[in-house]
Protein backbone atom coordinates (compact mmCIF):
# COMPACT_ATOMS: atom_id res chain seq x y z
CA UNK A 1 0.00 0.00 0.00
CA UNK A 2 1.23 3.25 -0.86
CA UNK A 3 1.32 5.86 1.81
CA UNK A 4 2.19 9.94 1.61
CA UNK A 5 4.36 11.80 3.85
CA UNK A 6 4.19 15.50 2.73
CA UNK A 7 5.40 18.67 4.13
CA UNK A 8 3.79 22.08 4.67
CA UNK A 9 6.56 24.70 4.62
CA UNK A 10 4.47 27.44 5.70
CA UNK A 11 6.02 30.75 5.98
CA UNK A 12 9.42 28.90 5.92
CA UNK A 13 12.09 29.37 5.37
CA UNK A 14 13.07 32.68 4.73
CA UNK A 15 16.02 32.51 2.58
CA UNK A 16 16.20 30.76 -1.25
CA UNK A 17 19.57 29.66 -0.56
CA UNK A 18 17.65 28.01 3.08
CA UNK A 19 15.53 26.48 0.69
CA UNK A 20 17.92 25.13 -1.93
CA UNK A 21 19.47 23.56 0.73
CA UNK A 22 16.67 21.89 2.21
CA UNK A 23 15.98 20.31 -1.13
CA UNK A 24 19.56 19.34 -1.70
CA UNK A 25 19.69 17.46 1.86
CA UNK A 26 16.30 15.55 0.77
CA UNK A 27 17.17 14.52 -2.74
CA UNK A 28 20.84 13.72 -1.00
CA UNK A 29 19.42 11.56 2.27
CA UNK A 30 16.36 9.78 0.46
CA UNK A 31 16.63 6.49 -0.44
CA UNK A 32 15.87 4.66 -3.46
CA UNK A 33 13.51 2.54 -1.52
CA UNK A 34 11.22 4.56 -0.50
CA UNK A 35 9.30 5.35 -3.41
CA UNK A 36 7.34 2.71 -4.16
CA UNK A 37 5.78 2.60 -0.79
CA UNK A 38 5.96 6.32 0.38
CA UNK A 39 5.21 9.06 -1.99
CA UNK A 40 6.90 11.96 -0.80
CA UNK A 41 5.71 15.90 -1.31
CA UNK A 42 7.08 19.45 0.31
CA UNK A 43 4.81 22.18 -0.03
CA UNK A 44 6.72 25.64 0.40
CA UNK A 45 5.29 29.17 0.16
CA UNK A 46 4.24 30.72 -3.26
CA UNK A 47 7.87 32.79 -3.29
CA UNK A 48 9.86 29.53 -3.60
CA UNK A 49 7.29 27.44 -5.42
CA UNK A 50 8.52 27.81 -9.02
CA UNK A 51 12.26 27.14 -8.48
CA UNK A 52 11.39 24.38 -6.17
CA UNK A 53 8.97 22.46 -8.06
CA UNK A 54 11.78 23.38 -10.69
CA UNK A 55 14.46 21.90 -8.68
CA UNK A 56 12.08 18.62 -7.68
CA UNK A 57 10.69 17.95 -11.44
CA UNK A 58 12.07 14.51 -12.75
CA UNK A 59 12.61 13.50 -8.76
CA UNK A 60 10.06 11.34 -6.55
CA UNK A 61 9.55 14.03 -4.10
CA UNK A 62 6.28 16.05 -5.42
CA UNK A 63 5.91 19.52 -5.24
CA UNK A 64 2.42 21.64 -4.38
CA UNK A 65 1.10 25.02 -2.95
CA UNK A 66 0.10 25.71 0.04
CA UNK A 67 -3.37 27.49 -1.27
CA UNK A 68 -5.20 28.87 -4.59
CA UNK A 69 -7.46 31.78 -5.39
CA UNK A 70 -10.96 31.60 -5.34
CA UNK A 71 -11.46 34.44 -7.57
CA UNK A 72 -10.63 33.09 -10.46
CA UNK A 73 -9.10 29.58 -11.74
CA UNK A 74 -6.38 31.53 -14.28
CA UNK A 75 -6.03 35.30 -14.86
CA UNK A 76 -7.57 38.30 -13.00
CA UNK A 77 -7.64 41.75 -11.08
CA UNK A 78 -6.94 40.04 -7.59
CA UNK A 79 -4.00 41.26 -6.08
CA UNK A 80 -2.08 39.28 -4.19
CA UNK A 81 -3.37 36.12 -4.95
CA UNK A 82 -2.25 33.17 -7.06
CA UNK A 83 -4.60 30.97 -9.23
CA UNK A 84 -4.60 27.30 -9.91
CA UNK A 85 -3.57 27.35 -13.66
CA UNK A 86 -0.58 29.67 -12.07
CA UNK A 87 0.50 27.02 -9.29
CA UNK A 88 -0.22 24.40 -12.66
CA UNK A 89 2.31 25.87 -14.70
CA UNK A 90 5.24 26.02 -12.05
CA UNK A 91 5.41 22.36 -12.46
CA UNK A 92 3.47 21.66 -8.83
CA UNK A 93 0.81 19.40 -9.11
CA UNK A 94 -0.94 19.68 -6.13
CA UNK A 95 -2.40 22.22 -3.65
CA UNK A 96 -3.06 22.32 0.01
CA UNK A 97 -6.33 23.75 0.73
CA UNK A 98 -8.94 24.39 3.97
CA UNK A 99 -5.56 24.63 7.08
CA UNK A 100 -6.32 25.60 10.00
CA UNK A 101 -4.24 28.17 9.69
CA UNK A 102 -6.01 29.88 6.14
CA UNK A 103 -9.70 28.97 7.72
CA UNK A 104 -8.22 30.85 11.44
CA UNK A 105 -6.02 33.93 9.62
CA UNK A 106 -7.86 34.06 6.57
CA UNK A 107 -11.60 33.22 7.42
CA UNK A 108 -11.73 30.97 4.97
CA UNK A 109 -15.49 29.62 5.01
CA UNK A 110 -17.32 26.65 3.09
CA UNK A 111 -18.41 28.98 0.16
CA UNK A 112 -14.49 29.95 -0.46
CA UNK A 113 -13.41 26.54 0.03
CA UNK A 114 -15.91 25.28 -2.53
CA UNK A 115 -14.55 27.66 -5.07
CA UNK A 116 -10.56 26.67 -4.20
CA UNK A 117 -11.68 23.15 -4.19
CA UNK A 118 -13.84 23.80 -7.85
CA UNK A 119 -10.71 25.73 -9.65
CA UNK A 120 -8.24 23.35 -8.26
CA UNK A 121 -9.45 20.54 -9.99
CA UNK A 122 -10.41 22.27 -12.78
CA UNK A 123 -7.35 23.30 -13.27
CA UNK A 124 -5.97 19.43 -12.71
CA UNK A 125 -4.69 20.37 -9.32
CA UNK A 126 -4.49 17.67 -6.70
CA UNK A 127 -6.05 18.83 -3.40
CA UNK A 128 -5.07 18.02 0.52
CA UNK A 129 -8.16 19.33 1.85
CA UNK A 130 -7.66 19.85 5.82
CA UNK A 131 -10.38 19.22 8.46
CA UNK A 132 -9.84 19.25 12.32
CA UNK A 133 -11.51 20.80 15.35
CA UNK A 134 -10.35 22.93 17.58
CA UNK A 135 -9.66 23.05 21.18
CA UNK A 136 -12.14 23.76 22.46
CA UNK A 137 -14.62 21.58 20.48
CA UNK A 138 -12.22 18.24 20.84
CA UNK A 139 -13.35 19.23 24.98
CA UNK A 140 -16.61 19.05 23.94
CA UNK A 141 -16.09 15.96 21.90
CA UNK A 142 -17.33 17.36 18.84
CA UNK A 143 -15.06 16.60 16.45
CA UNK A 144 -16.88 14.61 14.50
CA UNK A 145 -19.85 16.89 14.03
CA UNK A 146 -16.76 19.44 12.76
CA UNK A 147 -15.38 17.11 10.45
CA UNK A 148 -18.63 16.39 9.26
CA UNK A 149 -19.41 20.12 8.40
CA UNK A 150 -16.17 20.58 7.22
CA UNK A 151 -16.47 17.75 4.82
CA UNK A 152 -19.52 18.89 3.11
CA UNK A 153 -17.02 21.06 1.17
CA UNK A 154 -15.94 17.65 -0.60
CA UNK A 155 -19.63 16.88 -0.85
CA UNK A 156 -21.01 19.90 -2.59
CA UNK A 157 -17.42 19.81 -4.87
CA UNK A 158 -18.26 16.06 -6.31
CA UNK A 159 -22.30 16.61 -6.54
CA UNK A 160 -20.90 19.35 -9.22
CA UNK A 161 -18.02 16.64 -10.74
CA UNK A 162 -19.06 15.48 -14.38
CA UNK A 163 -16.42 12.81 -13.97
CA UNK A 164 -16.24 11.67 -9.93
CA UNK A 165 -13.94 8.96 -10.50
CA UNK A 166 -10.98 11.61 -11.20
CA UNK A 167 -11.91 13.16 -7.46
CA UNK A 168 -10.42 9.51 -5.96
CA UNK A 169 -7.15 10.03 -7.95
CA UNK A 170 -6.95 13.86 -6.77
CA UNK A 171 -7.67 14.06 -3.47
CA UNK A 172 -6.26 13.33 -0.33
CA UNK A 173 -8.06 14.42 3.52
CA UNK A 174 -5.44 15.82 6.07
CA UNK A 175 -7.10 15.43 9.67
CA UNK A 176 -5.26 17.52 11.62
CA UNK A 177 -6.45 18.97 15.46
CA UNK A 178 -5.75 22.12 15.33
CA UNK A 179 -4.94 21.80 19.19
CA UNK A 180 -2.50 19.29 18.02
CA UNK A 181 -0.49 21.54 15.24
CA UNK A 182 2.56 23.11 16.84
CA UNK A 183 1.72 22.00 20.04
CA UNK A 184 3.72 18.67 21.09
CA UNK A 185 0.74 17.66 22.01
CA UNK A 186 -1.07 14.28 19.84
CA UNK A 187 -4.33 12.54 20.35
CA UNK A 188 -3.93 8.95 20.85
CA UNK A 189 -3.27 6.68 17.51
CA UNK A 190 -6.79 5.16 18.59
CA UNK A 191 -8.85 8.47 18.54
CA UNK A 192 -6.91 9.52 15.46
CA UNK A 193 -7.94 6.03 14.10
CA UNK A 194 -11.58 6.11 14.92
CA UNK A 195 -11.76 9.56 13.76
CA UNK A 196 -9.90 8.69 10.66
CA UNK A 197 -12.42 5.60 9.80
CA UNK A 198 -15.38 8.03 10.31
CA UNK A 199 -13.75 10.12 7.94
CA UNK A 200 -13.83 7.68 5.39
CA UNK A 201 -17.50 6.74 5.86
CA UNK A 202 -18.30 9.63 5.33
CA UNK A 203 -16.21 10.36 1.54
CA UNK A 204 -18.09 7.14 0.78
CA UNK A 205 -21.52 7.90 1.35
CA UNK A 206 -20.58 11.33 -0.58
CA UNK A 207 -19.72 8.28 -3.94
CA UNK A 208 -18.08 5.36 -3.77
CA UNK A 209 -15.05 6.43 -5.68
CA UNK A 210 -14.14 8.59 -2.69
CA UNK A 211 -14.14 5.57 -0.48
CA UNK A 212 -10.63 5.11 -1.04
CA UNK A 213 -9.43 8.40 -0.43
CA UNK A 214 -6.35 8.89 1.53
CA UNK A 215 -6.00 9.96 5.01
CA UNK A 216 -3.38 12.09 6.60
CA UNK A 217 -2.56 12.34 10.01
CA UNK A 218 -1.30 15.75 11.16
CA UNK A 219 -0.32 17.67 13.86
CA UNK A 220 3.45 17.13 16.15
CA UNK A 221 4.07 14.16 13.91
CA UNK A 222 7.85 13.88 14.67
CA UNK A 223 10.72 11.26 14.14
CA UNK A 224 9.60 9.18 17.55
CA UNK A 225 5.46 9.11 17.18
CA UNK A 226 5.47 8.85 13.22
CA UNK A 227 5.90 4.72 13.26
CA UNK A 228 2.86 4.70 15.85
CA UNK A 229 0.49 6.27 13.18
CA UNK A 230 2.14 4.10 10.51
CA UNK A 231 1.07 1.50 12.69
CA UNK A 232 -2.46 1.75 12.28
CA UNK A 233 -4.51 0.86 8.91
CA UNK A 234 -6.47 4.17 8.47
CA UNK A 235 -3.62 6.49 8.76
CA UNK A 236 -2.44 6.90 5.00
CA UNK A 237 0.17 9.42 5.77
CA UNK A 238 1.34 12.32 7.39
CA UNK A 239 0.75 16.05 7.09
CA UNK A 240 4.09 17.40 8.71
CA UNK A 241 4.70 20.90 9.45
CA UNK A 242 8.12 21.57 11.65
CA UNK A 243 9.51 18.28 11.73
CA UNK A 244 9.24 18.81 7.12
CA UNK A 245 11.62 21.59 7.62
CA UNK A 246 14.88 19.23 8.40
CA UNK A 247 15.77 16.45 5.87
CA UNK A 248 16.49 14.15 8.69
CA UNK A 249 12.93 14.28 10.45
CA UNK A 250 10.97 14.65 7.26
CA UNK A 251 12.95 11.38 5.78
CA UNK A 252 12.59 9.62 9.10
CA UNK A 253 8.76 10.31 9.43
CA UNK A 254 9.10 8.76 5.52
CA UNK A 255 11.04 5.59 6.33
CA UNK A 256 8.70 5.26 9.69
CA UNK A 257 5.84 4.87 7.40
CA UNK A 258 7.19 2.96 3.92
CA UNK A 259 8.41 0.62 6.85
CA UNK A 260 5.15 -0.38 7.99
CA UNK A 261 2.83 0.58 4.88
CA UNK A 262 5.07 -1.35 2.17
CA UNK A 263 4.89 -4.95 4.17
CA UNK A 264 0.89 -4.28 3.73
P1 LIG B 1 3.23 20.65 12.94
O1 LIG B 1 3.74 19.36 12.38
O2 LIG B 1 4.30 21.72 13.07
O3 LIG B 1 2.44 20.45 14.18
O4 LIG B 1 2.22 21.26 11.84
C1 LIG B 1 1.23 20.43 11.32
C2 LIG B 1 0.59 21.16 10.20
O5 LIG B 1 -0.09 22.14 10.38
C3 LIG B 1 0.82 20.63 8.84
O6 LIG B 1 -0.07 21.17 7.93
Amino acid sequence: MQSWVIGNWKQNPATQHAVNTLIDELQEAMSASLAPSCQLMVAPSFIHLAAVAAQLNETDILCGAQDVSAHSASTGAYTGDVSAAQVQDTGAHWTILGHSERRQYHHEDHDTLVQKMNHALHQGLGVIFCIGESQQQYDAKETLDVLDTQLKVIAEVTQNLDDTTVLSEKLIVAYEPVWAIGTGKVPTVVEVSDTHAHIKQTLASYHHALGSTAVLYGGSVNADNAPDFAASDVVDGALVGGASLKAASFLAIAEAFAATKGNK
